[in-house]
């Protein structure tokens, strides 16, 4: 069975309050954000949160982010907020960027993964932000991809991962970032860097006064954040620019179909693989990356070759997403 998907604008309507009736009712909802599609349960309520990981066959003990309207709604959800985590939340929310502090007593376990931090965020979606207005709690809502599957950026992708398994999908069309928010969590004052993202490491630099740590070998648990989630189904690796159409025409030579997201190079005059070029600034580049691994896969391509980015801070989340997406088989993903 395939999924109901309905239009939605910020402006609320009924798709939206429909959408916020099932959440109230324990369903999943699937929604936009900026980042990527959600899929929303109710923060509070265990059963709908059990049903959540069903649906996404994702592990009980890995921790999922509580969506807010700001800072206040965001308070409720936790035992206290750093300062770093405060400011970071007023000059950056609404907006792609996910604050791990210490958890409420009432956050439920699921929420957490039983850890003693919770993750939330307040998207600036006008789609997600109705939902929260409409809805009026705390919604849990990771990618809205299965486990172990690149994070979808339009309704479609949601209802071809997820199909039946969430009650209703909200279509407001593709997400403008099209990668995952970036996370910080903070080890007493010291903030740490969880996950790269839209908003970059200097950003928050520029706010905290101090650059977040990375790699955070202190930070709390956060299995989606290992090395090979974000995968497409076929297996992808990085190729340099200079190796590109040597491994091509190897690959070729074995009969083996190819699939290229190339950056700076052109197709060669043989090839009769799958090709797209990708844009060469890196917030075009994060926008369409997750939809041209999900059709270089569905293009039935044995391989996927994809051509390394620059260097540098303002490529650092694109270069993590495509490590991740070429990190091989892992059975540990969100
Ligand atoms: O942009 C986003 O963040 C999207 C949209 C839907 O908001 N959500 C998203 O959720 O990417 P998910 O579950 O796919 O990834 C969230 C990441 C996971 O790696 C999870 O382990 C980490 O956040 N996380 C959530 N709560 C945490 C916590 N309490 N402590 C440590 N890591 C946490
Ligand atoms: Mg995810």
């Amino acid at each position: 069975m395939s999924a109901r998907i309905r239009p939605a604008t910020g402006a609320g309507g009924p798709a939206i309050d429909e959408a916020a009736r099932l959440l109230a009712q324990g369903e999943l909802v699937a929604f936009p954000t900026e980042t990527v599609y959600g899929l929303g349960a109710d923060a509070s309520n265990p059963a709908a949160l059990a049903r959540l990981f069903e649906a996404k066959r994702r592990p009980a003990d890995h921790p999922v982010i509580v969506h807010v309207t700001g800072l206040d709604s965001a308070l409720r959800w936790s035992a206290s907020m750093p300062e770093g985590a405060r400011a970071l939340a007023e000059r950056f929310w609404p907006g792609p960027l996910t604050l791990v502090v210490p958890r409420a007593p009432q956050v439920p376990d699921a929420v957490t993964g039983g850890q003693p931090a919770v993750g939330l965020r307040a998207p600036s979606h006008p789609v997600a932000r109705a939902l929260l207005e409409a809805f009026g709690g705390g919604i849990a809502a990771p990618s809205a991809n299965r486990f172990g599957h690149v994070s979808p950026t339009t309704a479609r992708h949601v209802a071809d991962d997820l199909g039946d398994a969430v009650a209703l999908i909200l279509d407001g069309g593709p997400c403008d970032f099209g990668i995952e928010s970036t996370i910080v969590a903070f080890d007493g004052d010291v903030p740490l860097l969880l996950r790269p993202g839209a908003i970059g490491a200097e950003a928050i630099a520029g706010v905290l006064g101090r650059a977040p740590v990375e790699g955070h070998a202190a930070a709390p648990r956060a299995p989606g954040t290992l090395a090979s989630h974000y995968a497409p189904r076929t297996p992808a690796s990085r190729v340099a620019h200079a190796a590109l159409r040597a491994e091509i025409a190897q690959l070729a030579g074995r009969d083996e179909r190819v699939g290229v997201l190339a950056f700076d190079a052109g197709a060669p005059a043989e090839f009769e693989g799958v090709w797209i070029a990708a844009p060469r600034d890196p917030q075009r580049y994060a926008h369409m990356l997750y939809a041209s691994l999900r059709r270089l896969d569905a293009a039935a391509v044995d391989v996927i070759l994809i051509e390394d980015v620059p260097g540098g801070a303002a490529w650092s989340a694109v270069r993590d997403r495509l490590m991740r997406a070429t990190a091989g088989i892992d059975d540990d993903r969100d």
